[in-house]
């Protein structure tokens, strides 16, 4: 029964899609009662929908990409996102643009990874690889030129020891030997400009890459450190850069005393975000975290000018 009925959404999602993007204002009212959910859930939304002419549903090709960068908060930015009622979100990483074997599926296989939404809703994966991929944004550009571009960014020195704290819980968690912050940023006394962590923190030589493909415009710049202290600004600068009405409200967010940091509320469920699940980073050698500031100055200065905005960070 469900299976069919999934059926013949789909076959009439076909055609839906072509005329997707219809008037948004008209329908203003009618959205608010339509709070529809991604994933797994939406089949029990469909079914019990009380405006059924409207309650069709189809997987879109994402409007806007959240492309990075891995350890900018990219799961707090999706997790807080999803409490618009116009957001859809893939539950899962796709690696469609940044991993060779994926892309060669081809964009339906992209497509059926996507949660279903209704037509006035805009669908939204993140894969914090892309940022750092070659290929990702010609790839992207391909696709759909006016794709909008999500980008979460952190002091770069924070986010290499972030960085290296996963990995470092990761190797731990598979019995394979670690080695202190230290150790991987200096080697033979000098920085370790091949790194991967340290890479991953050039901004300006990543956006670069971007830039050749999309207008600065197409990529809106979440600071990842505000978004942690003061979610609600955030949000509401990215509803506007997504063209959606600011739904985002302060009653979604309650600040949690005991972990230090926001927790979400909507749909009447509590839930906090565990991007760094808890874990301590390590307390790092001052020299060498002078190191990485240094080295990252300039780079940060290249990435200001490029952007043209300016960002906190050391
Ligand atoms: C809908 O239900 C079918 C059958 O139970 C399931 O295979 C499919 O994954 C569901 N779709 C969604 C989007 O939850
Ligand atoms: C490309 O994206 C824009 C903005 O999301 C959308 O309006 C347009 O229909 C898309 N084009 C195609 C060919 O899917
Ligand atoms: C606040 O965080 C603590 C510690 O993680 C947790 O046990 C508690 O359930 C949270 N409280 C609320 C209201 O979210
Ligand atoms: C930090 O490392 C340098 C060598 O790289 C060492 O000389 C210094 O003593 C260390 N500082 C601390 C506080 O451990």
């Amino acid at each position: 029964m469900a299976c069919l009925l999934v059926g013949a959404l789909l076959l009439v999602a076909q055609t839906d899609r072509v005329h997707s993007s219809s008037s948004q204002q008209s329908e203003g009212t009618l959205l608010q009662s339509l709070r529809y959910r991604s994933g797994s859930e939406s089949n029990e939304t469909e079914h019990n929908s009380p405006q059924s002419q409207s309650s069709i549903t189809s997987q879109m090709i994402p409007q806007s990409i959240i492309i990075g960068v891995r350890k900018g908060g990219t799961r707090a930015l999706l997790e807080m996102l999803d409490i618009h009622p116009d957001i859809v979100v893939a539950a899962t990483e796709v690696h469609f643009f940044d991993w060779d074997e994926n892309y060669v599926k081809g964009l339906e296989w992209y497509r059926k990874l996507m949660p279903f939404s209704y037509p006035h809703q805009t669908t939204i994966e993140k894969t914090p690889g892309y940022f750092t991929s070659i290929k990702a944004p010609e790839r992207i550009h391909d696709m759909n030129s006016s794709t909008k571009l999500l980008l979460i960014l952190r002091d770069p020195t924070e986010r290499v020891i972030s960085d290296y704290t996963q990995v470092y819980y990761n190797r731990l968690e598979n019995h394979k030997p670690v080695q202190p912050i230290e150790e991987m940023v200096i080697k033979n006394g000098v920085l370790n400009t091949k790194y991967k962590a340290i890479q991953r923190s050039l901004y300006d030589i990543h956006m670069s890459n971007w830039l050749r493909y999309f207008p600065l415009n197409q990529i809106h710049i979440v600071d990842g450190g505000t978004l942690i202290r003061n979610p609600l600004e955030e949000l509401q600068k990215v509803e506007t850069f997504l063209n959606i009405p600011a739904r985002i409200m302060t009653s979604n967010f309650y600040f949690n005393q005991t972990k230090g940091f926001y927790c979400l509320r909507s749909d009447g469920k509590e839930r906090c975000l565990h991007e760094s699940k808890g874990r301590p980073h390590p307390v790092v050698n001052s020299t060498v975290l002078k190191e990485l500031h240094t080295y990252f100055r300039e780079h940060n200065e290249r990435f200001f000018s490029m952007v043209k905005q300016t960002f906190n960070w050391h």
